[in-house]
């Protein structure tokens, strides 16, 4: 059913509207949004504001994955995820590492892109030169807009002019390359290219004798050069388990890691569960794990052929395990300080910079990494699984207190399904 004017209607009219339109006005539907409401209003209000059209709260569970050792400081990491066994998985391998040097990790660099993409019809010569006389007149007319990012640290690295004729008739670009200090930077990058465009447009017309049109100015969300290096190791006789010698625990787990590295159907698996960690300390901490995403399986197929972002290496008996990633994440600004669990998450982490959470969040995508490929590699992945899964199927079969504590003990030892289990509680 369309509608004209949705924004405009309060909370309550929206609510009213999808009611009546697709729940036939039954009342628990309402409930159901309703009992997410929070009852501090201030709260609520500032949760509504964050997006347009808001009619009630959706809830991830926010949980922490203590005794992350990581450049030996211990840190007790906020998780916001839904999936089961993606904190417990992160917690044991934090722990498993705790006592073996823990994490070790390096800021490589970070460095952010962002273009102004536009066609100029004349002579690329005239372009060159028109760029190399302008360059300092298009970077003086951002001072304004960078002066505070260059008190922390930050601002405009570098400018320059790509011709991409090849690609697209008449297609260049100016790329500049920011560092955006302990910012995610969005907002700071986007209202610089747009400013240093209208001037390149106002200088274009004066100058240069063909048509230059300015198609658009945005940030890229690919930043290769924003990048962080996470790694664990050990020797190899740590890694031994009751039916595996260590080395041959790190054989199978070097092999492992390789096939994530040539086989794309297993690497987009592989790397997915290193995203499990990642985006879950990516969302607990405010930024933005669309664009984290996008980063990181861009960078995943930088050489043509999508591979495994960890690699794994046995080597004078000692077991090494390594992640490099792009992580364009910040610690101020966005929601950093508005939404109360984010500051809660950065108070947790001890504020950390920019540059330390891209290390932390790096560390626990490699420790997710580790419980997978573990689990992948010894007792399957369904075991843990089932486990933690068999807390949703008990809520879904509405299990009584009593019926839960019994399930538990019993698929101990056993195999979880939903068919076993609703034999078990006798709901078949
Ligand atoms: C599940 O969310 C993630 C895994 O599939 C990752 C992997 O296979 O490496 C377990």
């Amino acid at each position: 059913m369309q509608i004209k004017g949705f924004s405009k209607l309060s909370k309550e009219e929206k609510i009213d509207w999808l009611l009546q339109t697709y729940f036939n006005n039954d009342s628990s539907a309402r409930q159901v949004l309703l009992q997410y409401w929070n009852k501090n209003i201030a709260l609520q209000e500032l949760h509504d504001g964050f997006i347009e059209n808001t009619i009630s709260n959706f809830y991830l569970p926010y949980a922490i994955a203590p005794n992350f050792k990581i450049n030996d400081k211990i840190y007790a990491v906020p998780m916001a995820i839904e999936e089961s066994s993606v904190v417990a998985a992160a917690s044991k391998s934090a722990k498993f590492w705790l006592d073996k040097g823990g994490f070790k990790a390096e800021v490589i660099d970070t460095v952010k892109p962002g273009h102004i993409h536009f066609i100029y019809e004349g002579q690329t010569t005239d372009l060159i030169r028109f760029f190399r006389q302008n360059r300092e007149k298009i970077l003086q007319s951002v001072d304004d807009l960078q002066a505070n990012m260059l008190k922390r640290g930050g601002g405009i690295k570098d400018v320059n002019l790509i011709d991409k004729t090849t690609a697209i008739t008449g297609y260049y670009q100016i790329e500049f390359l920011f560092d955006t200090a302990d910012a995610m930077g969005a907002n700071f990058i986007n209202s610089v290219l747009e400013e240093a465009a209208e001037t390149l447009q106002r200088l274009a017309g004066e100058q240069l004798p063909g048509k230059l049109q300015i198609l658009m100015s945005i940030l890229s969300n690919y930043t290769p050069d924003c990048l962080v290096r996470a790694s664990v190791s050990c020797p190899v006789k740590m890694l031994k388990t009751d039916e595996l010698t260590g080395e041959d625990y790190a054989r199978k787990f070097v092999k492992a890691v390789k096939v994530a590295e040539v086989e794309p159907y297993r690497a987009v698996t592989h790397n997915k569960g290193i995203m499990n960690g990642v985006d879950a300390v990516v969302i607990a901490t405010g930024n933005d794990f669309r664009a984290v995403e996008a980063s990181v399986h861009a960078y995943a197929g930088k050489n043509g052929r999508y591979t495994s972002l960890s690699h794994a290496e046995l080597k004078d008996g000692i077991f090494r395990f390594w992640i490099e990633m792009p992580l364009g994440v910040g610690t101020v600004g966005g929601i950093t300080a508005i939404h109360p669990l984010v500051r809660f998450s950065l108070q947790l982490l001890q504020n950390p910079t920019a540059k330390e959470l891209m290390k932390i969040i790096a560390s626990v995508g490699l420790a997710q990494n580790f419980a997978a490929v573990n689990s992948l590699i010894t007792s399957g992945i369904q075991k843990g699984h089932m486990k933690m899964h068999l807390n949703n199927l008990l809520a879904f079969l509405k299990a009584t207190p009593e019926e839960q504590q019994k399930a538990r003990q019993y698929f101990a030892d056993k195999k979880v399904s939903f068919k076993a289990l609703k034999v078990f509680l006798g709901r078949e």
